[in-house]
């Protein structure tokens, strides 16, 4: 097991490791911003704030506390507003910053907000869920709700991403495990090694062990980094990050998002290996250990609802080219094809699906 934290350096300073949240004053110190907001949810303000308080008052910068909705309710657009309407009555100006300490959510919205508000500010993410230290903060994407999910949104990197394993200690296990779907994902676009030691470390990860969280967290950061910045554009690698989702956001819709999107993915898992089974040839033994290791995990791998009902919700996949399936399937743990196929094909291989 590697024993150092983790500090990478690409467009984005990423600090991984138990107690890295220690680093902020030397952050502040870094930017030297001229006023600061910390933008959290009522839940994370009263377990973490503390944490973040004491760095930012020995800058001697003003700074101002906005504290959203929880969850979604976050990510709309009168929100964003009242955001921006709180910076311009408080005399921000570009030169200030925004810091996102919560979840995907509160993350999502102060990137849009920091990107758009006088064209784009300084930012830094203290994720605080695991789905958000693996995914949300990583990439550069944040987006708001508007009549449907993520629709407004813009790419805009913060300078700083403090991931502190700590933090997750707080977590409820629903919300907890809801994010290991995303850390398994990673996994298997990743390979054996990655793979195997998630396998062997199933009680410890569920425990929280603090080096073992660690160790899986950063290897997670790692391969969505390597994939983004071999195809920053999203023209091509970029999809395999896409493994899972496809049947994930059918049943999303199809349930009207009330399965929160880690139990979904898991089960997008399950099935679309099942699928690579029919098309890559992947190895049974290793859908079986897929499904076996989710199961461990605590999450679902059943898809719920008839496979017909979630194939009409994929036509409206964003991943699929002029109407055309793209979908991102092992070979084998570790090694991907991306298959573009014709609806008709998909279909019929869907309807084979034994689940
Ligand atoms: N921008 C991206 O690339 C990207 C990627 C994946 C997901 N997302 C977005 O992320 C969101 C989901 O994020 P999420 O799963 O982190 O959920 P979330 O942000 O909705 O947070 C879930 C709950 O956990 C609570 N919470 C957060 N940290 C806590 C802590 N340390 N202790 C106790 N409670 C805590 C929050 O108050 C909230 O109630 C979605 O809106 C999704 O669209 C964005």
């Amino acid at each position: 097991m590697l024993k150092a934290n983790l500090k990478i350096k690409y467009p984005v300073n990423i600090i991984v490791g138990p107690g890295s949240i220690g680093e902020l004053s030397e952050i502040l110190t870094v930017i030297n911003p001229y006023k600061i907001a910390v933008i959290m949810d009522e839940i994370v303000e009263r377990l973490w704030f503390r944490e973040l308080e004491k760095a930012i008052e020995s800058t001697g910068v003003e700074y101002q506390k906005i504290v959203l909705p929880v969850g979604e309710e976050c990510k709309k657009l009168k929100v964003a507003i009242e955001i921006w309407g709180t910076l311009l009555d408080n005399g921000f100006t570009r030169d200030s910053l925004l810091i996102g300490l919560g979840g995907g959510a509160v993350l999502d919205v102060t990137g849009f907000t920091a990107s758009t508000y006088m064209r784009g500010c300084h930012l830094v993410y203290i994720p605080t869920t695991l789905l958000s230290q693996v995914d949300a903060a990583i990439g550069g994407k944040n987006s708001i709700n508007f009549e449907g999910k993520n629709i407004i949104g813009t790419f805009y990197h913060p300078e700083y991403v403090v991931v502190d394993p700590q933090i997750l200690q707080t977590l409820p296990f629903e919300t907890f495990r809801s994010g290991l779907s995303e850390v398994v994902k990673h996994a298997i676009i990743q390979g054996e090694e990655s793979f195997k030691f998630i396998e062997d470390n199933v009680e410890e990860i569920l425990s929280r062990n603090i080096n073992v969280l660690t160790e899986i967290i950063k290897q997670s950061i790692l391969t969505k980094l390597n994939i983004i910045i071999s195809d920053y554009t999203e023209k091509g690698r970029r999809i395999l990050l896409n493994f899972g989702h496809t049947i994930a956001h059918s049943l999303e819709k199809a349930l009207d998002f009330k399965i929160s999107h880690g139990h979904a993915v898991s089960i997008g898992l399950v099935v679309e290996s099942k699928l690579a089974e029919l098309i890559t040839d992947f190895p049974s033994e290793d859908v079986e250990r897929i499904r076996d290791l989710l199961m461990k995990l605590d999450l679902p791998v059943e898809p719920l609802l008839p496979i017909e009902t979630l194939v009409k919700y994929m036509k409206y996949d964003k991943k699929f080219l002029r109407g055309r399936p793209r979908l991102p399937l092992p070979k084998r743990i570790g090694e991907f094809e991306i298959i573009s196929m014709k609806w008709e094909r998909l279909l019929k291989c869907i309807s084979e699906l034994k689940i």
